[in-house]
C-alpha cells in the first residue's frame, strides 16, 4: 500500500487530503455519496459561539473560473453543533461497520470564528474539554482532530479589522487559543495582505500548529442593468479555480518563511492541483468551491496523488512538500 499518510501539526491524516471549509456542510451531508476513507479529514462549516444567521440573499455570483460568496459565516452556534452533529458522526460510523467497514470516520477540524479574542478561545475551550472519541474502539485518535481558526473576520470588540490583517492582533489571538486548546491548532489566513511574512510569524511565535492557506480574496460583482451591486451584502469573497494560482504563491511564500505545516486550498479540481499545491511546499491539501460541481471531486484526489507519486519516484505523499525546482 502507497504511504499517504501524513502529519499536520499533531493531526494524522490516512490521506493529505480535506474539505475546505463552508464548502461540505458539518461533513454528514454527504456521507451516502463519498468513500470517505480517502480524506484525512473532514473540515466543517465555520463555528463561533452563539447561532448566527449571516448575510441577506442573494449571498453568492458565480463568476468566470469561480464563484464570488458572501454568505456571512451562518452557523448553529458551538452548542448545537456538538449536541446536533456529534451524535450524526457515530451514526455514520455505525453505517460504515454495518457496510463492513473499520466504522472509523476522518477526524474533524473544526473551523471556528468569533467577534474576539475571547470569543476564539472560548469556543476552542468548548471543543477541547470533553473527549469525544471515535465511535471505532480500535481508533485511539480523537473525533475532533483540530482546531481551525478562520481569521478572515471582524474584531467587532476592537473597532472591526479584520483579525488576519494585523500582525499584532493576530499575534494576540493565536496566544489565547493556544492557552484554551491542546489540540492540534491551525490558524487560515487571508490571502490578500503585502506580505505574509509577519503573519507566519505571528502564528509561529504564538503556539501555532499549522498554517491553512488561502482564504476566499474580497471581490464584488455589479449587475450593469440595475447599477446594483449582485450580492445583498455588497461585497463577497472570490473562490474556485480562478485563484489557485495566487493559492501557489503563498504556500510557496509561507513555506519558505515559516517551519510549520502547511493545509492549502484554493482553486483545487483535480489531483494536478493538489500536487502543484503540495509541490509549492503544502502538506496537505483542502478541496472546495469544486465540490458544488462535482461532490466527488474531494474522494478522487488521494488516488491522483498515489498515482503521480509512484509515476514520478516519490515513495511517500509527503516528500512532494515542498520539492519544487526553482
Ligand atoms: C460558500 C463558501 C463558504 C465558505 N465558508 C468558510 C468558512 O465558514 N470558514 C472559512 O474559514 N472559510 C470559508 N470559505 C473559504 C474556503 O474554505 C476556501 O478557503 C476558499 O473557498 C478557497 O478554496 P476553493 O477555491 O477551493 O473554494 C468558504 C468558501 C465558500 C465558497
Amino acid at each position: 500500500m502507497f504511504d499517504l499518510s501524513i502529519d499536520l501539526g499533531g493531526l494524522r491524516m490516512a490521506t493529505p487530503v480535506t474539505t475546505a471549509s463552508g464548502t461540505f456542510g458539518y461533513g454528514t451531508e454527504y456521507a451516502d455519496l463519498l468513500d470517505y476513507t480517502k480524506l484525512g479529514a473532514v473540515t466543517v462549516k465555520g463555528i463561533r459561539r452563539d447561532p448566527w444567521p449571516g448575510n441577506g440573499m442573494p449571498r453568492h455570483c458565480e463568476v468566470p473560473g469561480g464563484l464570488v460568496n458572501a454568505i456571512g459565516l451562518q452557523g448553529p452556534g458551538i452548542a448545537a453543533f456538538l449536541e446536533n452533529y456529534i451524535p450524526h458522526y457515530k451514526m455514520m460510523a455505525e453505517k460504515s461497520v454495518a457496510r463492513g467497514g473499520g466504522g472509523d470516520i476522518p477526524p474533524l477540524i473544526v473551523n471556528i470564528w468569533g467577534g474576539s479574542v475571547e470569543e476564539y478561545a472560548e469556543v476552542a475551550a468548548r471543543l477541547s474539554e470533553s473527549s469525544y472519541a471515535q465511535p471505532s474502539a480500535a481508533n485511539q485518535q480523537p473525533l475532533i482532530g483540530a482546531i481551525e481558526c478562520n481569521v478572515s473576520c471582524p474584531n467587532v470588540k476592537e473597532g472591526g479589522h479584520t483579525f488576519g490583517q494585523d500582525p499584532v492582533v493576530l499575534a494576540r489571538l493565536v496566544k489565547a487559543v493556544r492557552t484554551a486548546t491542546k489540540l492540534p491548532l491551525i490558524v487560515k489566513l487571508a490571502p490578500n495582505v503585502p506580505d505574509l511574512r509577519p503573519y507566519t510569524a505571528a502564528c509561529e511565535e504564538n503556539g501555532a500548529d499549522a498554517l491553512a492557506l488561502i482564504n476566499t480574496i474580497p471581490a464584488m460583482v455589479i449587475d450593469i442593468r440595475t447599477r446594483r451591486p449582485v450580492l445583498a451584502n455588497v461585497t463577497g469573497g472570490l473562490s474556485g479555480r480562478c485563484v489557485h494560482p495566487v493559492a501557489v504563491k503563498c504556500v510557496y511564500d509561507a513555506h519558505r518563511f515559516s517551519k510549520l505545516p502547511i493545509l492549502a486550498m484554493g482553486g483545487v479540481y483535480g489531483w494536478e492541483d493538489a500536487v502543484e499545491l503540495m509541490l509549492a511546499g503544502a502538506s496537505a491539501v483542502a478541496v472546495g468551491t469544486a465540490t458544488f460541481t462535482a461532490p466527488d471531486t474531494v474522494a478522487k484526489v488521494a488516488d491522483g496523488i498515489t498515482a503521480y507519486c509512484e509515476a514520478n519516484g516519490f515513495a511517500a505523499a509527503r516528500d512532494l512538500t515542498g520539492a519544487v525546482c526553482v
